[in-house]
């Protein structure tokens, strides 16, 4: 059984007692925890990632709490710089909770290589040669993943695609517990020369796309409207103020890139405290949030339409979720690997599950300061505080 995510009172204690209360819920040590001292990274093994390294730049990590998804409770590890954002996460996660947790469901983890062809004369003929060298083309691809082959992942499917001036050919390939850049890319450099000659063409780029939308993650949040009251507003004028903000970025690409803003502070620090590559999460939610061509809302609120003046609030986030629990950087980085553990998950969909949760968790706390008090006083009151020393202590008021 995993051990509950509800730790009342625990924003009130130390750093020591907060690690002393996650010894006890979590199969961590204190001798673990302690590879957080130093910000969870040997600096000689940072000298090795990355060229010309000159020291670590360290984050906070602080735990989002009362996450339940699918039934599950999980502490959820975030890093991040921006006051607010692990308070007000746990705060709507606490909401949602009362709905029953977050329902959540990962697609299988398959990353796209593109390879593409230039210069071909008949386009429809080299799509027709490279769809009928599927099997051929599969078995090249699974030649050179051996290792993911016999973990039960490997190349899954091709797709060509034309466009003016080049022929692309999508290959999709199921990573398993890989984020699978490097596997997709392996993909791609093994079919490009085959592909280029199959078609009638040179070979061009060769490379995972990050708009992975075979990979996506689904979310849904449910919210009695009680739940949602504010000293000054009762829950079902709140869940309409959600409702309305919602509609507000469904209506306006500039509204909607700050809405997934406000989803990508709780995507990305799962994201990074989990040792994953959040510039690939970035890049394919904003191309996925514009796939039709207009930009739009990762994740969306309304009214239960069966629920009547009392309805509950339900949102939905779709968007897709490249994130592994193994390779990459999680070889290298402590920290990530602790976060992993805290977290007792060790298979890519949950995690992707858990980062989607996070991510809607976010926009629910954000909507709903900015549909009640407003950002500053509603959703930002440590970052206001301190905005606000520094400016008194600029002007010395
Ligand atoms: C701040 O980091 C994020 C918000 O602006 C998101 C939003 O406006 O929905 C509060």
């Amino acid at each position: 059984m995993a051990a509950s995510s509800r730790v009342p009172g625990f924003y009130r204690l130390s750093v020591d007692e907060r690690r002393r209360e996650l010894t006890a819920r979590a199969a961590l040590s204190q001798a673990d925890l302690r590879v957080l001292d130093g910000g969870g990274l040997d600096p000689e093994i940072a000298n090795h990632m990355v060229e010309n390294v000159i020291g670590i730049y360290s984050l906070p990590v602080g735990l989002a709490l009362n996450f339940r998804v699918n039934d599950r409770d999980f502490l959820v590890p975030m890093v991040v710089e921006e006051p607010s954002v692990i308070a007000a996460a746990s705060n709507a996660a606490r909401m949602v909770r009362t709905g029953g947790g977050f329902l959540a469901e990962a697609d299988d983890p398959v990353m796209t290589a593109q390879i593409e062809v230039l210069g071909v004369g008949d386009h429809d003929a080299a799509r027709a040669r490279l769809e009928e060298a599927t099997a051929e083309l599969l078995a090249l691809a699974q030649a050179a993943l051996p290792r993911l082959v016999d973990r039960g992942g490997g190349a899954r499917a091709l797709e060509v695609r034309t466009l003016p001036g080049r022929v692309i050919l999508h290959v999709h390939v199921d990573c398993r517990d890989a984020m699978g850049a490097n596997l997709a890319n392996t993909v791609a450099e093994a079919l490009a020369d085959r592909a280029a000659h199959l078609a009638g063409g040179r070979r061009g780029l060769r490379i995972l796309t990050n708009l992975c939308d075979r990979r996506c993650v689904r979310v849904t949040a449910r919210v009695p409207a009680p739940e949602l009251a504010t000293a000054d507003m009762d829950g079902p004028d709140v869940r309409d103020g959600i409702v309305a903000a919602s509609r507000f970025a469904e209506d306006d690409p500039y509204r909607a890139a700050t809405h997934n803003k406000g989803i990508m502070n709780g995507v990305d620090a799962v994201v990074i405290a989990t040792g994953n590559d959040w510039r690939g999460v970035e890049a394919g939610a904003h191309a996925f949030a514009a796939i039709d061509g207009r930009y739009r809302p990762l994740a969306t609120w309304r009214a239960d339409p069966d629920g009547g003046a009392n309805a509950d609030l339900v949102g939905r986030l779709e968007m897709p979720m490249a994130i592994g629990t193994v390779g990459g950087t999680l070889h290298a980085h402590e920290g990530a690997r602790l976060a992993q553990r805290l977290m007792g998950v060790t298979d890519a969909k949950t995690l992707a599950m858990i980062v989607g949760s996070a991510g809607l968790a976010s926009n629910l706390a954000a909507l709903r300061a900015l549909a009640t008090d407003g950002i500053l006083r509603g959703h930002m009151p440590l970052h206001y505080r301190s905005h606000m020393i520094a400016r008194d202590a600029e002007t010395g008021g």
